[in-house]
C-alpha cells in the first residue's frame, strides 16, 4: 500500500492506494480517532459489490455501523438525495462524534461529503471511491456538492475528507466504457502537469486498460500526487493554480451541455474537449501540431472518442462556452497547452471564441 498526504495543515489526510486495501477501512479509521457511529453511503449497484466487505471492515474495528442507500445516477444528484442522507441521520442519532463513509463513484464521493459538510454544521467523512474518475480525482480535494435543476454543480462546499482509502481491485467491476473515460482524466494529468507521466501512459496504455497491478497504482498515485499538489497551492481556487485542472472542461463541459448530457460520458467529453484545446493552442501558434496530435493519438489509443460529431453546432458549443462557471468578467478563459507538461489560462471575448470553435 502506498500514502499520498494532501498537505492541508490541520486539514491534511492520507490517500492510501493499493490493491486489496478494504479490510484496512476500519483500523485506519480507528487510528483517526473517528467516534463510534458510522453511516455508509452507497448505491446498490455498487453496494451489491462492495458492501458487505466494507461493513465487515468497519464492524470489525467496533464501529456501530448503518447504511443509507441512494439510488444510482448522477439524476439524483439532487438535494432530495442530501435530505434522505439527512433522514437517515437524524433516524440513527448520529452526532457531531459519528462519520460517514463515501462509497462509490464521484456522484455519491460529492453527495456524501456535501452532506457532511452541513450534517450538524460539518461532521468527518472519509472516501472510498470506486471509480477511476473518483479515485484520480473526485475523492481528493475536499469540492462536495450536487446539481441545481439549472446546472451542475451549483450547491457545494468545500469539506476535506479525513481519510481516502482506494482499493485498486474495485476498477475490475466498473464497466468498461467508465473505465476508459476515466482514463480521459489521467491523460489530462499528463498534458497539466507532468511529460514523463504523458510517456508513460503512452508506453503502458495496454497494461493500463488491463487493470496490471503495478501499472495502475502507479498511474493512480501519479495522479494523486498531482492533484494533491494543486489543491495543496489553491485549494479553494482562488489563485488560479487550481484551475488548470479544467483543462479540456470548458469545450467539454459544453459538449455534455449541447447533448443534454445523454451522449457521452463526462471524461469522454473532457477527451473531446482536449483534442479541441490543443487544435486551439495549435492554430494560436502556441503549441507544435506534433504535441497536439500527440495528445488526440493517445486518448485514441484509449478507445476513447476524439473527433466532435460534424452533426453538433459548433455555434452552439460557443454560447454553451459562455456559460461555464470559468468565465471571469465576460471574458471566456481557458486552459492551453504551450507543451506536454504545461498549461496557462488564456482570456478570449466571446467573439475570439465563437471564431476558434467555429473550425473544430
Ligand atoms: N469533487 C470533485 O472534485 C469532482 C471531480 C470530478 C468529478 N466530480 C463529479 O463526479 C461525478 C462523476 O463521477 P463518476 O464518473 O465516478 O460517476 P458515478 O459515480 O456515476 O459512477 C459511474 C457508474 O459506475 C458505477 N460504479 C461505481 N463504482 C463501480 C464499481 N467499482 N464497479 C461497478 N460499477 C461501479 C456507479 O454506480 C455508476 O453507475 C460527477 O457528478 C462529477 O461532477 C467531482
Ligand atoms: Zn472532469
Amino acid at each position: 500500500m502506498e500514502t499520498v498526504t494532501v498537505g492541508l495543515g490541520e486539514r491534511a489526510y492520507d490517500i492510501l492506494i493499493g490493491n486489496s486495501t478494504l479490510p484496512d477501512l476500519g483500523t485506519r479509521c480507528k487510528a483517526l480517532g473517528l467516534g463510534t457511529r458510522v453511516a455508509i453511503v452507497t448505491n446498490p449497484t455498487v453496494g451489491a459489490h462492495y458492501l458487505a466487505p466494507t461493513r465487515n471492515a468497519l464492524a470489525d474495528a467496533g464501529f456501530d455501523v448503518s447504511v443509507c442507500e441512494l439510488p444510482d445516477g448522477e439524476r439524483y444528484k439532487n438535494t432530495d438525495s442530501i435530505n434522505t442522507i439527512y433522514d437517515h441521520l437524524v433516524d440513527r442519532r448520529l452526532d457531531r462524534g459519528s462519520f460517514l463513509v463515501a462509497l462509490g463513484g464521484g456522484v455519491i464521493g460529492d453527495m456524501t461529503g456535501f452532506a457532511a459538510a452541513t450534517f450538524l454544521r460539518g461532521i468527518p467523512f472519509v472516501q472510498v471511491p470506486t471509480t477511476v474518475v473518483a479515485q484520480v480525482d473526485s475523492s481528493v480535494g475536499g469540492k462536495t456538492g450536487v446539481n441545481h435543476p439549472r446546472g451542475k454543480n451549483l450547491i457545494g462546499a468545500f469539506h476535506q475528507p479525513r481519510l481516502v482509502l482506494m482499493d485498486l481491485d474495485m476498477l475490475g467491476t466498473l464497466p468498461h466504457r467508465e473505465l476508459l473515460a476515466g482514463i480521459a482524466e489521467v491523460v489530462k494529468y499528463g498534458v497539466i502537469e507532468d511529460a514523463d507521466f504523458f510517456d508513460f501512459l503512452n508506453a503502458n496504455a495496454k497494461p493500463l486498460l488491463a487493470l496490471e497491478p503495478g501499472v495502475t497504482a502507479r498511474v493512480v498515485r501519479r495522479c494523486c500526487e498531482l492533484k494533491a499538489q494543486v489543491v495543496a497551492d489553491d485549494e479553494r481556487e482562488t489563485s488560479g493554480r487550481r484551475a488548470i485542472l479544467n483543462y479540456g472542461h470548458t469545450v467539454g463541459h459544453a459538449i455534455e451541455a449541447v447533448t443534454g448530457y445523454k451522449e457521452y460520458l463526462h471524461g469522454e467529453a473532457v477527451g473531446l474537449g482536449m483534442v479541441a484545446a490543443a487544435r486551439i493552442a495549435h492554430r494560436l501558434g502556441r503549441l507544435a501540431e506534433a504535441e497536439s496530435e500527440a495528445q488526440r493519438a493517445l486518448l485514441e489509443r484509449f478507445g476513447l472518442p476524439t473527433e466532435i460529431p460534424q452533426h453538433l453546432d459548433r455555434a452552439a458549443i460557443a454560447d454553451a462556452m459562455g456559460l461555464d462557471k470559468k468565465v471571469a468578467s465576460g471574458k471566456i478563459r481557458l486552459i492551453l497547452a504551450d507543451r506536454i507538461g504545461h498549461v496557462e489560462m488564456v482570456p478570449f471575448s466571446a467573439d475570439e471564441v465563437r471564431t476558434l470553435v467555429k473550425d473544430l
